[in-house]
């Protein structure tokens, strides 16, 4: 008796709830928090640090966490594209030319940045991924 009260009680309760799930004023919200909440929990990772008296490396670190994490992690780990940091494109190019090349005109599924980046933001951020990360 009492529980089929409570039953009622919480089946016309769920249906006020249920009305009242306008989709803008309920869902739309909850969906940007959660969406900065996911995105809080990622920014909190930094990404590693440039020496602040190096103007070029300061802009480097900006351009990295800007354009480049997304993909290549934010230490430079690697994830869709490949790893960048551990002295790997030092390796892989020993001439920061080629690299800054790389980065301006994209390859494969890597996107060009020569319309993106000014040039300065290009050698920066090679700069960047070559000494620190
Ligand atoms: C949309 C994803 C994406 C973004 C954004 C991106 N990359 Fe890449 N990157 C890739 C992929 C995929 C490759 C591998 C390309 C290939 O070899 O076919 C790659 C390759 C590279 C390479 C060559 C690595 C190697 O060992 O050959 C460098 C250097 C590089 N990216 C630097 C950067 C920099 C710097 C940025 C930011 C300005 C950046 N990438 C942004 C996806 C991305």
């Amino acid at each position: 008796m009492l529980a089929s009260r409570i039953k009622a009680h919480w089946v016309k309760y769920g249906q006020l709830w249920l009305d009242k799930l306008d989709p803008m004023r309920t869902w739309v919200p909850l969906l940007i928090m959660t969406a900065a909440l996911v995105g809080t929990s990622c920014s909190t990772q930094p990404v590693p640090a440039a020496p602040v008296d190096n103007a070029q490396l300061v802009l480097g670190e900006q351009i990295w966490s800007g354009s480049c994490v997304a993909c290549h992690g934010r230490q430079g780990q690697g994830g869709r594209g490949g790893q960048l940091n551990e002295g790997r494109v030092i390796q892989r190019f020993s001439d920061p030319l080629a690299q800054i090349e790389l980065v301006a005109n994209g390859k494969g599924a890597m996107p060009a940045f020569s319309s993106k980046l000014t040039p300065e933001q290009i050698e920066a951020v090679v700069a960047y991924t070559r000494q620190v990360l």
